[in-house]
């Protein structure tokens, strides 16, 4: 029987999963059981990762012994460190600064291939407190900047805010950060956390699966999009300029960054909470100009897919709001992925080991469409 190619694997089911549900139509996500429009506005990073890991909330004794086994995993082997010393001389962005200090993770690690369930949790931690770490010193260093070490006072989102400015973080931002970081967790088998799952299926380490989810989630169909996004709201400037700026850009044929999404074919729920946070974040900074900026342009978005590309149901997806958070709590544009990914590692680590837990080798097939009536021509012959 001839096997039937599915592009992109849509709609494809690569595995069972109990961390988060995604329903595209009725616009729905689910986190570890919880609704995301309660989770996010109320848990920590850590809080979020712990339930992923545990499937349950920890209790006050649980979460503190994860947030000084955080402390741990902050300490980076030196080997990465000079990798970010290396790539800051030569101005590599952030992403792949990340990519390639992760990658060196494992230097730290006596047991970096020890797969029992226990060592790979430890190492979920280990990964998922060097992240932050990571990208912040990796942004001072390039700027030339003394590194800010962690405080053991601060929790995982104030002390990413911390280690990047070096002030004390305000708590409206610290909060708005870990709402970003938990709505941003996991969301079913999307591109980079399949890429994960693909590399631990093989019985290969966490490093290396995080390593290339990373480089999964780079592009601008999944975790590039955020940037963009905003340079567009920046360059339509104000809301009567909106229509004709996104006109041309539809006329071109460009794709309208923050908006389409694979699965959801309603508005992607992530970005309900996470322009939520953003009116709140611009709110209490008594500033909303741009926040009402990026509604109206928005609208009009939406309103010309809809005139352009009849009937795809093209709405906002996470990304556009994502960048309205982060611009709000002070980050620049080229921080906005690798932040995705220091919230994002707490979803690809929790898919590795639930891939592990009842492992089966990922190979899919594929449809043979080349020649077989070639032969070999000697070199010399050619
Ligand atoms: N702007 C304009 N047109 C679009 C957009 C967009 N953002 N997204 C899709 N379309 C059009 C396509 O050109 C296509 O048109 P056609 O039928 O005339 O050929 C139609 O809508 C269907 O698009 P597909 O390519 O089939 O949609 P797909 O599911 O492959 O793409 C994707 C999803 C990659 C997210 C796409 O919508 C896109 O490129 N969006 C912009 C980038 C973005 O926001 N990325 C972040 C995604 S969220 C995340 O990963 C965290």
């Amino acid at each position: 029987m001839a096997t039937k190619v599915i592009p992109g694997l849509e709609g494809v089911a690569a595995a069972e999963t109990r961390l988060s549900y995604v329903d595209g139509l009725a616009g729905e996500l689910f986190i570890g059981g919880h609704p995301l429009m309660e989770l996010a506005p109320n848990a920590t990073f850590e809080e979020a990762a712990f339930l992923l890991w545990h499937d349950r909330l920890p209790n006050g004794e649980e979460l503190a012994a994860l947030k000084s086994r955080f402390q741990g995993g902050q300490e980076l082997p030196r080997t990465t460190k000079h990798v970010l010393e290396a790539a800051a001389k030569r101005k590599a962005p952030v992403i792949d600064a990340l990519r390639m200090a992760c990658a060196t993770l494992s230097l730290g690690d006596p047991n970096p291939d020890d797969i029992t369930p226990a060592g790979q949790l430890r190492r979920a931690e280990r990964i998922c407190a060097a992240f932050p770490v990571i990208v912040a010193s990796y942004v001072r260093l390039r700027e030339g900047q003394d590194v800010v070490p962690p405080r053991d006072d601060y929790g995982h989102a104030a002390n990413f805010m911390y280690m990047l400015s070096g002030e004390e973080p305000h708590a409206d931002f610290v909060r708005a950060m870990d709402t970003y970081l938990v709505t941003a967790m996991d969301h079913g088998m999307n591109a980079s956390t399949f890429t994960g799952r693909v590399i631990v299926s093989t019985e290969s380490d966490l490093y290396s699966a995080i390593t290339g989810a990373i480089g999964a989630l780079k592009g601008p169909a999944h975790g590039g999009a955020p940037g963009p996004a905003l340079d567009m709201v920046f360059e339509i400037g104000t809301a009567d300029r909106a229509d004709a700026n996104i006109r041309e850009r539809l006329e071109r044929g460009e794709r309208l960054m923050g908006f389409g999404h694979r699965v959801y074919k309603v508005r992607d729920p992530r970005a309900d909470v996470l322009s939520q946070a953003a009116e709140r974040l611009y709110e209490q900074a008594g500033d909303r100009t741009l926040y009402d900026l990026a509604r109206s342009v928005e609208e009009t978005a939406l309103r010309l897919l809809e005139e352009y590309k009849p009937g795809r149901n093209l709405q906002t997806n996470l990304e556009y709001y994502t960048a309205l958070v982060l611009h709000g709590v002070g980050m620049s544009a080229e921080l906005f992925t690798p932040t995705f990914a220091v919230g994002r590692v707490g979803g690809w680590s929790a898919h590795c080991l639930e891939q592990l837990s009842h492992n089966r080798l990922i190979r899919p097939s594929s449809v043979y469409t080349g020649p077989k009536d070639r032969r070999w021509v000697p070199l010399e012959q050619r």
